[in-house]
């Protein structure tokens, strides 16, 4: 596919549902006995495999209309051993939720998904699930496929997360659950906490706490769970490349209804206010448990700006797209604290310098740190064909910089966008993107 300087970008964007959300009210309501109704859920391919997943564990799973779901779940404890593998695509976090959620259960699952989710380590999920009784068995290195057998009799553990990740934190406490007492994770940094409040909606007991090891999360094993009503906010993670888009293409002016504005998810709404984007959020209020906007977005110019590395984890999933910002900025931007980046779908801190790289762009790049050097608004020569390294994030990233680059940018696989994102081509084109391919 490939992305080419387009005319102002005006209209509005509905993004879809936020992906991290989704996965969590199917895993949720499978764990739940009764009926739990879910709108807005994201219909994208991992998310989809989440869904499979819980239905191959003995929930049911339907589709009432766009978005809308109902989940019949089978109860804490209530899986029953699935009769194949588990394909979890191109999914992270369906695969180590999910494995967190059946890990105190004494039933049998085999794990796997495609190149990308078979070269990612799984090892930071199966050693604090092995707290718990479980057994896991693996290739080498901690990769998929691997083969989970859950705890008999599931002691409830104290975990410190040895990496800032919302995945292990949730996976120990969706395995929590079926544990009796409490279940405690300590986390150095605070990441998104959509379990911790889930649960708490589903009717869980969990409180936090900050201690000197840093903020410790305690679930109390073995709750009653009430069926719930989810309305899923928009992903905001979705949401930053028309956001982009439209602040890298001259005159364009976009709105963005329903914006999820969770605190441990908006770090990039803060980078772009330092940057002096022209980003306004407007009625501001709750939605589902979550706090949420609509955003209105003007083209501007911006500047380069360092990024601390404490708001990581506030914004893993953007620095893709911070990237491409950056490079449309006058001055340096660098962005130190990103070690994570580097085990996502791809390494994305190789994927963004290479590609930007080739788009005529400098770039440093080291261990946890990546420094882009901006060439000011329009000043991206583009003009080259980039890899997405089946990461969904890369390819949208490297279509955004097109649509302001002088000579187009190609991407070679936009497959991959349908994991996250599957309305992204259309609604980009409807906004005014000429995207091509
Ligand atoms: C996610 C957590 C993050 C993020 C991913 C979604 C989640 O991963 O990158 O896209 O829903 O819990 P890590 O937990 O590996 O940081």
């Amino acid at each position: 596919m490939r992305a080419e300087a387009s005319g102002p970008l005006t209209g509005r964007a509905e993004v879809p549902g936020d992906k991290s959300i989704s996965h969590r009210a199917l895993i949720l309501g499978a764990l739940t006995v009764g009926e739990t109704r879910i709108s807005g859920l994201l219909e994208g391919q991992d998310v989809l495999d989440t869904g499979r997943a819980m239905r191959a564990f003995g929930a049911s799973v339907e589709r009432v209309g766009t978005g809308t779901w109902r989940v019949d779940g089978v109860g804490i404890g209530g899986f029953q051993e699935p009769e194949d593998v588990l394909d979890h695509g191109n999914s992270g976090t369906g695969v180590r939720l999910v494995m967190g959620a059946m890990a105190t259960t004494d039933i049998t699952a085999t794990f796997t998904g495609d190149a990308s989710l078979r070269s990612r380590p799984m090892g930071r999920i199966t050693e604090p699930l092995a707290l718990f009784g479980a057994e896991a068995r693996g290739r080498r290195g901690g990769r998929l496929p691997i083969t989970l057998t859950g705890a008999a009799n599931p002691m409830p553990v104290q975990y410190a997360t040895p990496v800032p990740s919302a995945q292990v934190k949730s996976a120990v406490l969706l395995a929590g659950l079926n544990a009796p007492g409490e279940t405690v994770v300590i986390e150095q940094e605070a990441t998104r906490d959509h379990t911790e409040r889930m649960l708490r909606g589903f009717g869980a007991r969990v409180r936090t706490e900050q201690t000197p090891e840093g903020r410790a999360i305690i679930l109390t094993g073995q709750p009653e769970l009430r069926p719930q009503t989810i309305a899923v906010p928009r992903d905001p993670s979705s949401a930053a490349f028309p956001v982009a888009a439209a602040l890298l293409v001259e005159g364009s002016d976009i709105t963005l209804p329903g914006v999820g504005l969770n605190p441990t998810r908006a770090g990039l709404y803060i980078t772009l206010q330092e940057m002096g984007a022209g980003v306004a959020l407007e009625n501001r209020r709750e939605e589902g448990g979550e706090p949420c906007a609509d955003l209105r977005v003007r083209f501007g110019p911006l500047k380069g700006i360092e990024v601390p590395p404490e708001r990581a984890a506030s914004m893993i999933d953007e620095y893709p797209i911070l990237a491409v910002l950056a490079a449309n900025a006058e001055g340096m931007t660098t962005m130190h604290g990103i070690r994570e980046l580097r085990v996502k779908e791809s390494d994305r801190i190789d994927a963004m310098a290479q590609g930007l790289e080739a788009c005529g762009v400098k770039v440093e790049q080291g261990d946890d740190y990546l420094i882009v050097h901006g060439r000011g608004p329009g000043g991206v020569t583009g003009g080259a064909t980039v890899a997405s390294r089946l990461d969904h994030r890369i390819a949208m990233s490297f279509l955004c910089l097109g649509l302001a680059a002088r000579q187009p940018v190609t991407i070679d696989d936009a497959a991959t966008i349908a994991t996250s994102f599957p309305s992204f081509v259309e609604l980009m084109r409807c906004l005014g993107a000429r995207l091509t391919g």
